[in-house]
């Protein structure tokens, strides 16, 4: 949450800086704001809601300079007020800052005592204050720097000027995402990669705890005792054009019709051309010279859109590999106490791979010795550093708020992930590995012909935009996907939407259906689908208009179901990828019909690195 960008170098700091911003909006859009050295002073600007009202507030004429930093919030501490965006000010000190302060407010009474005037609600203008207040002491500044974080608790991303040192920029991290972008006399900050594409690909990841020093001509990192440290650069094999709309109306969409090639992109590195297997090379080692059930628990462990994906990850492990596992939303599993020790796996699933909880799951369980995988698609994010092995989605840049080619790839990587495991635990034979791969490597076909028939899910939508509440009703894999299809539409919409296990809805929900209440009814051909047919007239007979996705020629739901929308007949394993796109479809027509900001709903940011 929060993006952060900063320059130093041979151009002009302003438009980098709001170009870095535009890349990084998805992050937040409460406010947003910049610092850049002007002359002899730091000139900032600073403007409540979205981007285009900074932009327009700067003079471009008079922004000549050099070095700069750049913020987009999304409010912790503070509404997105004007006086709240960053940069903040205090002295000579300039700051932004992407994380939360847990002890601002006894801070902020110790500097209030010393005289410090605190001008926002915002616990980062605290960090400010305090730097400033080291400098009357300590004469370097990488030093007061450095003291006043040793005062601070909580998480923080910073990017720092010192009008005294105008050449330079500082950067800190603690549990909070930052990239140093490389260039030839130049160099860049970041909180996330988009925001570098146009301008390098060479990258270093800030660690925990390290202070950076940026100028024209080199970066510096330091460790917490201020000991320089020597990393080497990653290269990021993504492109700028990766993260444009490409002629469509929303990312959002662009995204929905690039899972085809994502999916296959993703399987590309473990399924080889021609052969029958699948790799996972990475993983080996946490599995090798162990035996069936390899682990005495498995744990998957995630947040929101990844958090569905795990669901539908324990069925894939327990159907296919007859491994049991257990399922928790990170936020949860964090504050209860489950068993953790080297006898456990836990898989962490986060497509920024910068989730604040699924990430504190991880580190929590590694210090006890459990092994971690995680499930990622930013390469060299902090969760990817801080897992055993990962396992990487490659989805490229995702920048709609809401998750879609995620969420696929992922699937299909938690699908590859259950065969793999499967075949080594002698559950499935080889025909049966076999025959799963040629399946797989028929799915982008089947999810181009779903993605050829949107304008049916378009007519949809125009049947219903405007209804105010939304049922999703599946059974066994496609519960998962319900759930998802729900969350998609409240998120983008805000239209009121759950998913229910559709077995459960006589237990409670049911009261809820009215005349005219939309159902979207999930009924592949499956071993359940028999008890979807029921539980979908029990739903009509209390006057629900319901939607079936069902298998392409069932003729059962005819007349039973007001509209239908047919997905191709294949093995059961697919069908909940296939589903996951006319879901996604329906969700985005309707949030375009009711014409909301699909892209940037709101109180929402991509990248949730706060608790
Ligand atoms: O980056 P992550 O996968 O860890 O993010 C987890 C959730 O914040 C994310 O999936 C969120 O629920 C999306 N807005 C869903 O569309």
């Amino acid at each position: 949450m929060c993006g952060i960008v900063g320059y130093t170098g041979k151009q002009k700091a302003v438009p980098i800086l709001l170009d870095g911003l535009s890349r990084l909006e998805y992050r937040g859009y409460d406010s947003a704001g910049l610092a850049y050295i002007n002359n002899s002073d730091i000139s900032i600007v600073r403007a409540e809601g979205k981007l285009s009202n900074l932009s327009s507030k700067i003079d471009r004429r008079d922004s000549l300079g050099m070095v700069g930093i750049g913020h987009t919030r999304w409010a912790t501490h503070g509404s997105p007020t004007e006086t709240n965006a960053h940069p903040h000010r205090a002295g000579d000190v300039v700051l932004v800052h992407n994380g939360i302060i847990e002890n601002y407010l006894s801070l902020k009474e110790k500097l209030q005592l010393k005289g410090h005037k605190i001008l926002s609600e915002t616990d980062t203008e605290i960090v400010c204050h305090l730097i400033s207040e080291h400098l009357k002491k300590e004469k370097v500044f990488l030093k007061a720097l450095s003291r006043a974080l040793s005062e601070v608790e909580g998480t923080y991303a910073l990017a720092v000027l010192y009008l005294k040192e105008p050449d330079k920029l500082y950067a800190a991290k603690k549990s909070s995402p930052l990239v140093i972008g490389l260039g030839k006399n130049e160099n860049f900050l970041a909180s996330d990669i988009p925001a570098l594409l146009p301008y390098t690909k060479e990258v270093i990841y800030l660690e925990n705890n390290e202070i950076a020093v940026l100028e024209k001509k080199g970066v510096t990192l330091y460790s917490k005792g201020l000991k320089k440290i020597v990393r080497k650069a990653q290269t990021i094999p993504w492109n700028a054009d990766m993260a444009k709309k490409d002629g469509f109306k929303h990312y959002m969409l662009k995204e929905i019709h690039e899972q085809p090639q994502v999916v296959s992109d993703t399987m590309m590195g473990h399924i080889k051309k021609g052969a029958q297997t699948i790799d996972f090379k990475e993983i080996d080692s946490l599995f090798k010279g162990k035996k069936y059930p390899f682990y005495n628990r498995i744990y998957i462990i995630a947040c929101g859109t990844s958090w569905h994906a795990a669901l539908a990850g324990k069925f894939y492990l327990e159907a296919i590999a007859r491994l049991p596992v257990s399922v928790d939303t990170a936020s949860e599993f964090r504050y209860r106490e489950p068993f953790l020790d080297k006898d456990t796996l836990l898989i962490s699933i986060s497509q920024s791979g910068e989730t604040a909880d699924t990430l504190a799951c991880v580190e929590e369980a590694r210090s006890k010795g459990v092994k971690t995988i995680s499930i990622c698609n930013v390469i060299g994010s902090s969760l990817a550093r801080a897992s055993h092995a990962t396992l990487y989605t490659h989805a490229g840049p995702e920048i709609g708020v809401a998750s879609t080619k995620a969420f696929t790839t992922q699937l299909v990587v938690l699908l590859m992930l259950a065969l793999n495991l499967g075949y080594r635990a002698r559950k499935i034979n080889r025909a049966y590995l076999q025959n799963a791969v040629k399946k797989l490597s028929h799915l982008p076909r089947l999810m181009e012909s779903i993605l050829a028939r949107k304008d049916d899910v378009l007519a949809m939508a125009q049947s219903y935009f405007s209804k105010r509440d939304f049922y999703y009703i599946a059974r066994g894999v496609h519960f998962p996907i319900a759930l998802e299809g729900a969350l998609k539409l409240k998120e983008i919409s805000y239209i009121h939407a759950e998913g229910y296990s559709a077995g459960e809805m006589k237990h409670g929900p049911i009261a809820l259906i009215e005349p005219g209440s939309p159902v979207v009814a999930l009924a592949p051909l499956d071993r359940v689908c028999v008890k979807m047919l029921s539980n979908i007239e029990e739903v009509k007979a209390r006057g629900a208009s319901v939607i079936g996705f069902v298998t392409e020629g069932d003729k059962r739901f005819e007349g039973k179901c007001e509209k239908l929308f047919y997905v191709p007949k294949t093995v059961w394993y697919l069908t909940p990828i296939l589903l996951s796109i006319p879901l996604q479809l329906l969700s985005y027509y309707i949030a375009d019909l009711r014409g909301t900001d699909v892209d940037q709903p709101r109180n929402l940011a991509k990248s949730v690195t706060v608790e």
